[in-house]
């Protein structure tokens, strides 16, 4: 099929028409609808689908007879909210449509092809990234992964439960994991370098330090119209003066620091808040200059959260190391494009992938795709047509490369 048609064939799934963004967290309908999708799409192409305990989609290019591991290739359908419709479906869109290149050449693979569709990528739902790639590693426990909870106070293993999966079976898969023997993800490019550099393409050398932590700043509610400034706990007040002293830190460690997501309770209009509840996301090319960077704005979030009459609880959510890909599997790749006339320049990203925590454990490299318009994690990311076809021409020539034998 080709790409453009398959597609359309996901776009409507998920999508949230005030905003034009994407709304496909885990384990809910719109994750349902992505995930039929997933096996509508292997079950055209006669490619058997599976799930694995830990809730990732499988689809399997089978080579009988084969004893040599699998090369998966895949990426994740879930989205954060209002995200766009590139960042993970447009690797798994270009790994269905590489192996329809690949069986319309007469390729015949020497080893099996894996399609992959990891859960909860994003941790939109659940607060860790990379969650369904973390539980097949065994990169967190099963205990604390089950007890996750949602917005809504929903744990994973109820959530999993409700969507008809055996929470009991989560884990590390070391029997799926021994069966691969590379992984290799597209991925739209989260940044505008290759514009300028003027490449559709780029390969990946490495993935920043980057981590989440939720920061408490507790206060004491009161009236708007009535409490004098000087009687106030106000816990806003120290989480404004930590916003704006993370902006700071971020560019005196040259690191970056984000507040994108707070809570204030209980949220009246004309009440001082009980508490305010804020994630910090924070990366660097290395995990000295965030350790420092984090520490930098725990000591302001604090100090301001005394002098407030308050305190500030601040726990870390996740926390992922860098990531350098490996080379000899990015010289492959970089190689096998350069024979099909295609340049990538290698790039690193402040992004996190499941392609970042498979890395841990197998051989693992990235194909970015070209963003003109830079944005990610929102409805403007775009991807050109031509760019994406390119993308799926230069995937097919990896997965040929690294299945011919
Ligand atoms: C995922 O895309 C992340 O970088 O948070
Ligand atoms: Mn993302
Ligand atoms: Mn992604």
């Amino acid at each position: 099929m080709a790409f453009a048609d398959l597609w359309a064939s996901l776009l409507p799934l998920g999508r949230h028409p005030p905003t034009c963004g994407y709304r496909r967290f885990s384990w809910t309908e719109a994750d349902a609808a992505c995930r039929a999708w997933f096996k509508d799409q292997a079950l055209k192409r006669g490619l058997p689908a599976s799930c694995d305990r830990n809730g990732n989609l499988w689809a399997w290019w089978d080579c009988p007879g084969s004893p040599l591991g699998a090369v998966a290739t895949g990426s994740h359908l879930d989205s954060v909210p209002d995200g766009g419709a590139f960042d993970g479906p447009l690797g798994v869109v270009s790994a269905f449509a590489a192996i329809d290149l690949l069986r319309a050449r007469g390729f015949v693979p020497a080893r099996p092809i894996a399609v992959a569709a990891f859960t909860e990528e994003e941790g939109g739902r659940f607060g860790l990234a990379c969650l369904g790639s973390r539980l097949l590693t065994g990169a967190i426990t099963p205990a604390a992964a089950l007890d996750l909870r949602d917005g809504s106070g929903v744990s994973l293993a109820q959530a999993m439960t409700a969507a008809g999966l055996d929470p009991g079976g989560v884990g590390p898969d070391e029997e799926l994991l021994a069966g691969l023997s590379a992984f290799v993800e597209l991925h739209i490019e989260q940044g505008s370098a290759l514009a300028g550099l003027d490449a559709r393409l780029g390969i990946a050398e490495a993935i920043w330090a980057h981590g989440r932590w939720r920061l408490d700043f507790t206060g004491r509610a009161d009236h708007a119209g009535t409490t004098r400034l000087e009687d106030r706990r106000d816990p806003m007040l120290p989480f404004a003066a930590t916003v704006l002293a993370a902006r700071q830190t971020a560019v005196s460690h040259r690191v970056l620091a984000t507040f994108g997501k707070v809570t204030a309770r209980p949220g009246a209009v004309n009440a001082i808040s009980s508490s305010v509840s804020a994630w910090l996301d924070a990366r660097a090319p290395h995990a000295g200059a965030l350790d420092a960077a984090v520490a930098e704005i725990r000591l302001v979030a604090e100090r301001h959260a005394e002098k407030h009459g308050g305190r500030c609880d601040i726990r870390p959510e996740s926390f992922t190391p860098r990531v350098e890909f490996d080379p000899v599997l990015r010289d492959r790749l970089a190689n096998a494009l350069a024979a099909s006339g295609i340049t990538a320049p290698a790039l690193p990203t402040g992004a996190g992938h499941d392609a970042g925590i498979i890395a841990a454990r197998l051989p693992t490299a990235m194909l970015f795709v070209r963003n003109p318009s830079g944005v990610s994690h929102a409805p403007a990311e775009h991807a050109d047509a031509a760019d994406c076809e390119a993308g799926v021409v230069a995937l097919a020539a990896v997965l040929e490369e690294l299945t011919c034998r």
